[in-house]
């Protein structure tokens, strides 16, 4: 079923929590891939009910970012749900999330989710400042729309997935956060909606990402711990064609800045390959 108003959202809630029915939520922005699916997958597998939402949220984009050209596939993603056995898809406009939606003020106009600083104005936080308060507004907008059981979220996503758990922590939302692990193709590429925009040579160049924090790891399962060295060590795969933005240690639970890399260690890494920034992670443990 495929729905585009919060209203019709609410009835076909109301009608499965009366029948008792469990309900997983998978917020999405559409363009859908594997990645995509394994959240939708363990949705259907852990839930009675599982309901995706498509939305490209205008308010986590910076003014110079690409909201307009963000890849938009309803059909093809409608279809991937439907095959998949999504119950309900979620497709609103942007009028209907944001009454009054004026572009990129629409902190003038309503009230918004504002994650704490510590956790947002470090790594893809940095460059894009705003982003988290437009995700968790839109994600706690989400839950109030859909009242999950249980939602999913990609570990490909680990700042984002760390804030909005300390959100729902934080605001006592009764939702269930399920962390899903990364899907890559099989060149070691992480997955992502974004991954359209690179060339085939481009596409190479991004593998970059995932080799250095391989390396890492097995430096670090070699004994190395010092994130001095761990770091310098990795320069080297660099090339002029990767713009490394971030590559950083912390910790996975409250994102805290690592010297000593340990089990608890996220190593976070963001490179821009010609005009696309792409984001990896990985866990030490
Ligand atoms: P989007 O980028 O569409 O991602 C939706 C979900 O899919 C996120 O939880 C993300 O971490 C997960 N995902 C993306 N690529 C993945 C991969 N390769 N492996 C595993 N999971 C992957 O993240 C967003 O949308 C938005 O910020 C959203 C939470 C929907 C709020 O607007």
């Amino acid at each position: 079923m495929l729905v585009h108003s919060i209203v019709e959202v609410r009835e076909q809630i109301k009608k499965w929590k009366k029948e008792g029915f469990t309900i997983g939520l998978i917020p999405t922005m559409g363009a859908l891939h594997k990645g995509h699916l394994s959240l939708i997958e363990e949705g259907i597998s852990k839930c009675d009910k599982t309901v995706v939402s498509i939305f490209v949220n205008p308010i986590q984009f910076g003014p110079n970012e690409d909201f307009e050209k963000y890849p938009r596939t309803l059909e093809e993603d409608y279809k991937m749900c439907k095959e998949a056995g999504v119950d309900l898809v979620f497709a609103p406009s942007v009028e209907e999330m944001y009454d009054n939606f004026s572009t990129f003020q629409p902190f003038n106009h309503s009230t918004s989710v504002v994650p704490p600083y510590f956790y947002t104005d470090i790594l893809c936080g940095k460059s894009r400042v705003g982003h988290f308060d437009g995700v968790c507004t839109v994600v706690s907008k989400l839950f109030n729309i859909v009242q999950p059981d249980f939602a999913f979220f990609g570990q490909k996503d680990a700042q984002q997935l760390i804030i909005i758990k300390k959100m729902v922590t934080d605001l006592n939302i009764p939702v269930e956060i399920i962390s899903c692990p990364i899907i890559r193709e099989e060149s070691g590429l992480a997955l992502s909606s974004r991954n359209k925009y690179l060339s085939e040579e481009q596409k190479n160049d991004a593998l970059i990402l995932n080799k250095i924090l391989l390396n890492i790891k097995s430096c670090y399962n070699s004994g190395i711990t010092d994130v001095k060295h761990l770091t310098e060590t990795s320069y080297a795969f660099l090339n002029n064609n990767h713009n490394l933005e971030y590559l950083e240690f912390r910790d996975k639970d409250d994102l805290e800045e690592k010297k000593q890399a340990d089990n608890d260690t996220i190593v976070f890494i963001a490179v821009k390959v010609g005009k696309v920034r792409l984001i990896d992670n990985i866990l030490l443990a």
